[in-house]
């Protein structure tokens, strides 16, 4: 496939940045779309020019890193995949595709198509996370009986990455379903109560702080999310809000 890519380009926070034209000739149905990024960098660094900075790791769909806005839409066309997982037979020869970073003010732009997503892990910090007594007389995890319906229902919500693509969908760059998934994970299990009121009414804050909008029920995030994070799990960050409210 010879493609024709429109691709942000920006040098660093304070650039004006824009769209720029590239041409990537004989790309292969069979590569993934990162790989057919990196054909386009070595053709770049052959010709002298600066390669373009783009996020990625596992390359598996595991680490959330990998934050592209493709043909406008987060982690590109498919449904339930990251950007690392979409190949490049969901294109066709002569196609152009448009590349973008997130887009939202809680995501500074740092360089070209990567954003500082460190208000992500400020949430989290201020109460993703359970106490873990290590006296020497710590419960065994299985002694602890926990239902099927809510084993299953946390292990759904804790299969967030931590990738950004709801907030980046969201009109208002909410975070909600990315904190509700947060929340969620633990508010189903046992071991999540101990912290249950201060985690809810922290990560809420945290969340404000960083300048994340409300969300409006449009339901966005849930159609891009590459886990199929529900968006029950926003009814269930407004539910335990509100009883750790009243609680104090
Ligand atoms: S809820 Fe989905 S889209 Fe949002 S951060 Fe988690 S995995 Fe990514
Ligand atoms: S690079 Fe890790 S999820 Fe895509």
């Amino acid at each position: 496939m010879d493609l024709t890519l429109k691709i942000w380009r920006q040098k660093g926070p304070q650039d004006k940045g824009s769209l720029v034209d590239y041409k990537v000739k004989d790309i292969s149905e069979h590569m993934s779309f990162l790989e057919m990024m990196d054909v386009l960098n070595e053709q770049l660094v052959n010709s002298g020019d600066e390669p373009v900075a783009f996020d990625h790791d596992c390359r598996e769909g595991i680490c959330g890193m990998c934050s592209l806005y493709i043909n406008g839409e987060a982690h590109g066309p498919d449904r339930e995949i990251t950007t690392c997982q979409l190949h490049m037979r969901t294109f066709k020869d002569g196609d152009t595709i448009y590349i973008e970073p997130w887009r939202a003010t809680a995501f500074p732009i740092i360089k070209d198509l990567v954003v500082d997503r460190m208000a992500m892990e400020r949430i989290q910090q201020a109460g993703a996370y359970v106490s873990v007594n290590t006296s020497g007389n710590t419960q065994d995890a299985n002694a602890i009986p926990i239902s099927k319906h809510a084993a299953d229902e946390a292990m759904d919500a804790a299969a967030c990455i931590g990738c950004g693509a709801c907030i980046a969908t969201c009109k208002n760059s909410s975070a909600m379903l990315f904190v509700g998934a947060k929340v969620a994970q633990f508010a189903l299990l046992p071991q999540g109560q101990v912290e249950a009121t201060d985690r809810v009414l922290n990560m809420v804050h945290q969340m404000d702080l960083e300048g994340f909008g409300n969300c409006t029920n449009i339901g966005a995030c849930e159609v891009e999310c590459p886990k199929g994070i529900s968006l029950e799990n926003i009814a269930r960050l407004n539910r335990e809000y509100l009883k750790a409210s009243v609680k104090g």
